[in-house]
């Protein structure tokens, strides 16, 4: 469908548009929202420049596309929830910080029975020499690319994701563990993907450990080559926002210690991925 309010420029073969002549500050007619909805679903992640947004508006963003995400982390994680605003999360890093959210490849919150559909982040402060980019992968990508004998013997298969990997368990917060399926279809789009987040995928259902171990090394591997990603820089008051359901993506610590600091919300999802 063509774009008549908003540019859509993509910024790699697989994935990844930035989308410009749209003021995220200002209500969005209907329109703005149906095309950024579908540059969405066409690219995986969009991006924007320029944006000087307040939680209000980042809030009035995310909610034009489903009720926003509590995440199932709790605190025992790098981002942290706002007190006053429990829907949005600080991510704010500096000298002082031992590691950041989200340095190996993932989509978020697998570990969910229904993981958001999608993240909205937004930084307003980023290092001044460059570093601190995101890259972003498709797992419709990943999946094409699988020979059909791999596609045959993954689909059906399902995996266990473990939220307690990377969420510490508090009096507060039961970190959840689900079973989703490991080739998934878009509830959209209907394409399938590799629905798969190494960082918690601790088990392959209904195969031996050691032949589980394998398919797991396997698809760590598979889901980061390159030619499946694209890589954002950050400017400040830039945002990037995601299809959780089918985009990787994976923060890269190289700025310390450099301040690189934003909010992220997330949307709900509307189910649980659904086999393929
Ligand atoms: C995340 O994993 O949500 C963090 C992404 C980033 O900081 O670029």
């Amino acid at each position: 469908m063509p774009y008549e309010t908003i540019t859509v420029t993509p910024v790699s073969p697989n994935i990844g548009a930035e989308i410009g002549n749209v003021d995220l500050t200002k209500a969005l007619s209907n329109r703005q929202v149906q095309e950024i909805n579908d540059a969405l679903m066409e690219y995986l992640v969009i991006f924007f420049r320029d944006q000087k947004i307040d939680h209000q508006a980042h809030k009035a963003l995310g909610r034009h596309f489903g009720e926003l995400h509590m995440s199932v982390g709790g605190d025992g994680t790098n981002s942290k929830m706002l007190a006053d605003d429990p829907e949005v999360r600080a991510l704010h890093f500096d000298a002082n910080s031992s590691s950041v959210s989200g340095e190996v490849w993932h989509t978020d919150q697998s570990c969910a029975a229904t993981p958001p559909m999608g993240s909205i982040l937004y930084l307003h402060t980023v290092p001044p020499n460059g570093g601190g980019d995101t890259m972003f992968a498709s797992m419709y990508a990943a999946y094409d690319a699988l020979s059909d004998r791999m596609k045959t013997y993954l689909s059906g298969l399902t995996a266990v994701h473990d939220g307690t990997r990377v969420f510490a368990q508090t009096a507060n917060n039961k970190v959840p563990i689900s079973t989703h399926p490991l080739i998934a279809k878009h509830p959209v789009t209907r394409r399938k993907l590799i629905y798969f987040t190494g960082e918690v995928v601790t088990k392959i259902n209904g195969v031996p450990p050691a032949e589980s171990a394998a398919i797991i090394a396997f698809l760590d591997k598979h889901c980061a080559h390159p030619d499946f990603q694209c890589r954002f820089h950050w400017r400040p008051h830039s945002i990037a926002f995601w299809d959780n359901r089918c985009a990787h993506h994976r923060a890269i610590w190289d700025y310390w210690p450099n301040v690189r600091s934003g909010f992220r919300i997330q949307i709900k999802g509307t189910g649980a991925p659904l086999p393929a």
